[in-house]
């Protein structure tokens, strides 16, 4: 159940160009999050929330991590905070990923840019329960590249960077055809990326993560709807979301 907590901050760092990693410790959002899930981060002076996804949750030293990119003026003041300050955050919030480590044997993890954090702590969960993971991950320029170590340890790792300074030159989508045979994929980045990927790989079983800048973040102001795949219906990201099944949504 999402509740409003204080998370102190115990580690802050830039990993990637414009990119912050910040490690939050609080006892309840560590032990009940889930992985998809997301925290909805007040920054000061801001009216809006920021809903980042989870990184890692590490439940033994009641630590929970998140990534953002230094977008906006709120990311950009949250990532000039310091270790020891407190944070306000409703978390965890909506609805994670969903698994079947019994049927699934081998899962694709297909992540662009900031939208990759949530595949890796689903791929670290589901790597400690045997489940083989290839992961393709996606990103600008060299620079902006972070976690390519924590993928290897999963398992094989591919990467597309969009002007060719590291790993394949290209897109995610270009790799697909050679990653080998999986069970299932999970996808999370942009959405030109997200509907390429469902594109491609239609017709397999697929979850998706929608990033979506929000308001309310609890199903209350409607910023954040999508339209569903055939009923005319619609979802909201932050309530009935952010992972939705491949073919669920229309994007
Ligand atoms: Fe308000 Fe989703 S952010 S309904």
């Amino acid at each position: 159940m999402m509740k409003k907590e204080e998370l102190r901050i115990v580690k802050l760092t830039e990993i990637a160009r414009e990119t912050t990693e910040m490690v939050l410790q609080n006892a309840y959002i560590s032990k009940t999050a889930e992985p998809g899930q997301f925290l909805h981060i007040g920054v000061e002076g801001h009216t809006l929330r920021r809903p980042i996804s989870i990184a890692n949750i590490d439940r033994e030293n009641e630590t929970i991590t998140v990534l953002f990119k230094q977008l906006g003026e709120g990311t950009k003041a949250l990532s000039r905070y310091q270790v020891g300050m407190k944070i306000n955050a409703l978390g965890p919030s909506g609805n994670g990923f969903t698994f079947d480590n019994k049927k699934n044997k081998t899962i694709l993890l297909v992540g662009g840019g900031i939208g990759i954090p949530p595949l890796y702590c689903l791929g670290k969960t589901l790597a400690k329960q045997g489940v083989k993971i290839i992961s393709v991950l996606g990103f600008q320029t060299a620079d902006s590249v972070f976690y390519e170590e924590k993928f290897n340890d999963l398992g094989e790792t591919f990467i597309t960077t969009n002007d060719g300074t590291y790993g394949h030159h290209g897109f995610v989508t270009d790799i697909l055809d050679e990653v080998g045979e999986y069970d299932c994929y999970y996808s999370c980045g942009p959405l030109p990326m997200l509907q390429a990927v469902t594109t491609k790989l239609k017709g397999q079983q697929g979850y998706i993560s929608l990033e979506e800048r929000m308001g309310c973040g609890v199903g209350a102001c409607f910023a954040c709807v999508i339209p569903t795949d055939n009923q005319g219906g619609y979802k909201k990201i932050c309530k009935d979301g952010p992972v939705f099944a491949a073919s669920e949504v229309a994007l």
